[in-house]
C-alpha cells in the first residue's frame, strides 16, 4: 500500500506513526494488545477497502481463512468501524464448549433450568445487545444450536434456556470459521438455511503465503511491540535473515510469525538478528512432497475420512493425539467418526503414542 493511500484511512491513531506511514489500520486499543492491522500488500488492501465499506452495513459478515490469519482482528475492525462501535464487541468460540454449555453461554438460563443453574445467566447474545457478537468456528455449532441461531436471526428474539418469555436483542453477527462451510452444508453437518443467513458478505484472509510483501513490515512491527518488561523491544534484524523470513511458507500465517519474533526478541543475543538466532525450521524448512495428485474419482470427503483415519492409525487409536496432529477440535474428530460409522472401532480409550 502507498502511503497516500495509507494516510486516507481514517480512525489512526498517532502514537500508530511507523504503522500509518506504511498502511495500517487500527482501532483504539482497549487494552495491552495489538489491535493494529499492519499490511501493505495489495490483497490486503483490498480487503480493508471492502471492510470500510461493509462495516457501516447491518449485513451480517462470515470471515473465511485459515488459522492464524487474523480472522478475529478482522471482525473487530467491522465492529470498530461500524456505528456499533461504542457497543460491546463480545466473542464466543463454538468449538470450546459441550452443546449445552454452549447454549446457557449464548443465550442465558434461567434459574434452576438445570442442575447447577442457581441463578438467572445473562447469555453472551443478551450482553452484545447493540454491539456485534463474533461466533468464532461456526462450523462447529451443534445442529440445535444453529436451529436456534436461525431462529434468532430471523425473529431478533432469544430465549433464555428454561425461559419462556422471548427477549429482543439487536446485534450484529460477525462469524468465522477455517473450514469450507459450503462443504459442511453438503455433508449436512451445517443448515443450509442458516449458512445463507451468516455469509451476506464474505470476507477471506488471504493466507500469508499469497502476500509476502506483508512480512517484512509484520516482523517490524512485532520485533517493535510486545511485553515491555523484557526491554527486548525495538530489535532490528538482518538483510539475510529477513530474505530468509520472507521465503518461509508460514503454515502457522502472523499467529507463527509473531511466535517467532518474540522468541527472536528473547533468545538473540545482539541488538540485531541474525540469520544465525533464527529457528533450524525456519531456515531449513521440510520440503514435503505429499505425493498427492488429483484423481477425479476420489471426492474431497472421501480423502478426508482416509486422512482422519490414517491419523488414527498414526496415533494407535488415540483420538485426543489424532485430533491436534489434524488440527481439529475432538469434537469435529467424534462427528466425522459417527459420520463414516467408525465410532465404534475408536470408541475404545487407547493410550498416548510417542510422535
Ligand atoms: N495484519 C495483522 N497485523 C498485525 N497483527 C496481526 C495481523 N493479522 C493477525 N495478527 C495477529 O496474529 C494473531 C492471530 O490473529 P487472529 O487471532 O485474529 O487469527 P485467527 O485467524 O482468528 O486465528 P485462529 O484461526 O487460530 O483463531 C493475533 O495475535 C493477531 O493480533
Ligand atoms: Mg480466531
Amino acid at each position: 500500500m502507498s502511503d497516500s493511500n495509507a494516510s486516507s484511512l481514517p480512525h489512526l491513531p498517532s502514537s500508530q506513526s511507523q504503522a500509518q506511514a506504511q498502511g495500517a489500520w487500527a482501532p483504539q486499543p482497549k487494552s495491552s494488545e495489538s489491535r493494529t492491522i499492519i499490511y501493505r500488500s495489495d490483497v490486503m488492501s483490498q480487503l480493508m477497502k471492502m471492510i470500510e465499506r461493509v462495516a457501516p452495513s447491518q449485513a451480517n459478515v462470515l470471515v473465511l481463512g485459515e488459522s492464524g490469519t487474523g480472522k478475529e482482528l478482522l471482525a473487530r475492525a467491522l465492529h470498530e468501524k461500524s456505528t456499533r462501535k461504542n457497543k460491546p464487541f463480545v466473542a464466543i468460540n463454538c468449538g470450546a464448549l459441550r452443546e449445552t454449555l454452549l447454549e446457557s453461554e449464548l443465550f442465558g438460563h434461567e434459574k434452576g433450568s438445570f442442575t447447577g443453574a442457581y441463578s438467572r445467566k445473562i447469555g453472551l447474545a443478551e450482553a452484545a445487545n447493540g454491539g456485534t457478537l463474533f461466533l468464532d468456528e461456526i462450523g462447529e455449532l451443534p445442529l440445535s444450536i444453529q436451529a436456534k441461531l436461525l431462529r434468532f436471526i430471523q425473529e431478533g428474539e432469544i430465549f433464555r434456556v428454561g425461559g419462556k418469555d422471548s427477549i429482543k436483542v439487536d446485534i450484529r453477527l460477525v462469524c468465522a470459521t477455517n473450514r469450507e462451510l459450503d462443504q459442511e452444508v453438503v455433508r449436512g453437518a451445517f443448515r443450509e438455511d442458516l449458512f445463507y443467513r451468516i455469509n451476506t458478505i464474505v470476507v477471506s484472509a488471504p493466507p500469508l503465503r499469497r502476500r509476502k510483501e506483508d512480512i517484512a513490515i509484520l516482523v517490524n512491527h512485532f520485533l517493535n511491540t510486545g511485553s515491555p518488561t523484557f526491554l527486548n523491544r525495538g530489535k532490528t534484524i538482518d538483510e539475510e535473515a529477513m530474505a530468509i523470513l520472507t521465503k518461509y511458507e508460514w503454515p502457522g500465517n502472523i499467529r507463527e510469525l509473531q511466535n517467532v519474533c518474540e522468541r527472536l526478541q528473547i533468545l538473540s543475543e545482539g541488538h540485531m538478528i541474525m540469520i544465525n538466532d533464527l529457528p533450524d525450521s525456519i531456515r531449513n524448512p521440510e520440503v514435503k512432497d505429499e505425493g498427492l495428485d488429483f484423481d477425479p474419482l476420489i471426492p474431497l470427503y472421501e480423502l478426508e475420512k482416509r486422512y482422519i483415519l490414517k491419523a488414527l492409525g498414526h496415533y494407535g487409536g488415540n483420538k485426543t493425539q489424532a485430533a491436534q496432529g489434524l488440527g481439529i477440535t475432538i469434537k469435529t474428530l467424534y462427528n466425522k467418526l459417527h459420520e463414516y460409522g467408525e465410532f465404534e472401532k475408536y470408541a475404545v480409550h487407547s493410550k498416548p503414542v510417542k510422535d
